[in-house]
């Protein structure tokens, strides 16, 4: 049938196409049938409609191929197109001729629930779901949205290198590579390289994948994930925190006006979404104690948060919370201390409402040369793999400060998805490379 004039359409444009006939080019998704009329539901991956087809239109031998037809075949379909409310996408299509391009082999993901493990070690059929559809495309749109809203604050787009000879958040989570002989590690943040082009061009941000080898099996972690990282010269911690709060609300405001259908496939309740508006709260660490404290959760000053933690704190919160000033000893060594007390750094994690946790980490940069440097020792970081670090404040050293926000727990969070592997088409984990 390929070479026949009929225009090809996407189901999502069908509404565009009424009474015409139009091709589908799809797979199976389901099938029904009462013997003298078929109803079947083609997916094409922009949606799925319903394709009518009685008895008579079509060779008998064809007809009957098709009633038997396994799921997830290809095939495609031409026909009329009717608006109709009980479709699924409020046209169906009244079927003129269908050429079945591969009969699929018994689809390994059925109706029937599957474990976890199972749908992972078939992540890349499970895709075709349509849960797993629409949380794809909301993926595509938040990205989308992070850079609109970039570009358009006058942020210039730098990419930061992957193989590095430094780390940014601490040894215990690099991973190593041979790099001709010498050792160079997959990048954990592109926040030390994001400083160096905030010097060169004043306000920027880093996008990429970056790597940890997190050893613990949560919902939150994986050890390749996408983070965004803005850097401004000249900004301190209230700007960061100003600027983590414009972008959070412009995002999930854009995937709310762009994204019901699918927000609707995933059952999100849009309302939770609805109450994202500025001002969030903002918090210091050590109120964020005293009020778990108070709430019968124990949590000594001093700690860094886990998720229990912070599900505790953020239950009584409908906005992102914003928590600022930890202990500088839980925190990176780039991070400045607070001059009013020495104890905390000015930094700040955002915490996402209905448990989704700690969507983003940022600070003020320390712009001392002298305090850097005690703290590369301090550390035990090996000085000449940052000196070149060191030399954007031998060169000018101003205030400046930034953020990085991890693209799958945004994502888990604004599809309400509970795990993060949903969250990425395929995610790497700890034990988990295949497919
Ligand atoms: O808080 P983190 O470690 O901050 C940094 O990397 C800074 N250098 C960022 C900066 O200031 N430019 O990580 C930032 C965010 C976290 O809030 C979280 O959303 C995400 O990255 N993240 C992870 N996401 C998935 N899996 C992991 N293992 C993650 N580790 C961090
Ligand atoms: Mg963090």
């Amino acid at each position: 049938m390929s070479s026949s004039p009929v225009p090809v359409a996407r189901v999502r444009r069908l509404s565009e196409h009424v009474g015409q006939t139009v091709r589908v080019q799809g797979w199976l998704a389901n099938r029904r049938s009462s013997g003298k009329l078929q109803f079947l539901q083609v997916r094409d991956g922009s949606g799925t409609v319903q394709c009518v087809l009685p008895k008579g239109v079509v060779p008998d031998e064809v007809f009957k191929h098709l009633d038997a037809l396994p799921v997830e075949s290809s095939l495609e379909v031409d026909g009329k197109v009717a608006a109709d409310p009980r479709s699924p996408g409020g046209y169906e299509l009244q079927v003129t001729g269908v050429h079945v391009v591969a009969e699929a082999q018994p689809f390994p993901i059925g109706a029937k629930e599957h474990g976890p493990g199972f749908l992972m070690e078939h992540r890349h059929l499970w895709l075709r779901s349509p849960r797993q559809a629409a949380t794809l495309r909301i993926r595509a749109r938040i990205i989308k949205s992070i850079r609109d809203y970039f570009d358009s604050h006058d942020f210039v787009c730098v990419d930061a290198p992957i193989f590095t000879p430094n780390a940014c958040e601490g040894t215990s989570t690099l991973f190593e590579v041979d790099y001709f002989g010498d050792k160079a590690y997959l990048t954990q943040s592109g926040q030390l390289y994001g400083e160096a082009a905030a010097m060169a061009l004043g306000k920027i941000y880093v996008f990429g994948p970056t790597f940890r080898a997190e050893k613990s099996k949560t919902r939150r972690h994986l050890t390749e994930f996408w983070m965004v990282e803005p850097e401004v010269a000249w900004a301190t911690l209230d700007d960061v925190m100003d600027l983590a709060e414009d972008y959070l609300e412009t995002i999930v405001q854009d995937v709310l006006r762009d994204c019901r259908p699918d927000l609707a496939v995933l059952e999100r309740d849009v309302s939770k979404l609805e109450a994202i508006r500025k001002p969030f709260p903002r918090i210091s660490y050590t109120d964020a104690v005293a009020r778990m404290n108070k709430a019968g959760h124990a949590f000594e000053w001093g700690g860094d948060f886990g998720a229990p933690d912070e599900e505790a704190l953020t239950k009584d919160f409908d906005k992102p919370v914003l928590v600022h000033r930890f202990p500088a000893q839980v925190k990176a060594f780039y991070m400045k201390r607070d001059p009013q007390d020495d104890r905390v750094a000015l930094c700040v994690d955002v915490l996402a409402p209905e448990g989704y946790g700690e969507i983003i980490g940022g600070s003020e940069r320390a712009d001392s040369l002298q305090y850097l440097e005690e703290q590369i020792e301090k550390h035990q970081l090996p000085k000449a793999a940052y000196e070149w670090y060191l030399d954007l404040r031998r060169y000018g050293s101003v205030p400046h400060g930034g953020f990085g926000m991890g693209v799958e727990r945004t994502v888990a969070w604004l599809t309400g998805n509970h795990h993060i592997r949903e969250c990425i088409p395929f995610p790497r984990m700890l034990y988990r490379i295949y497919p």
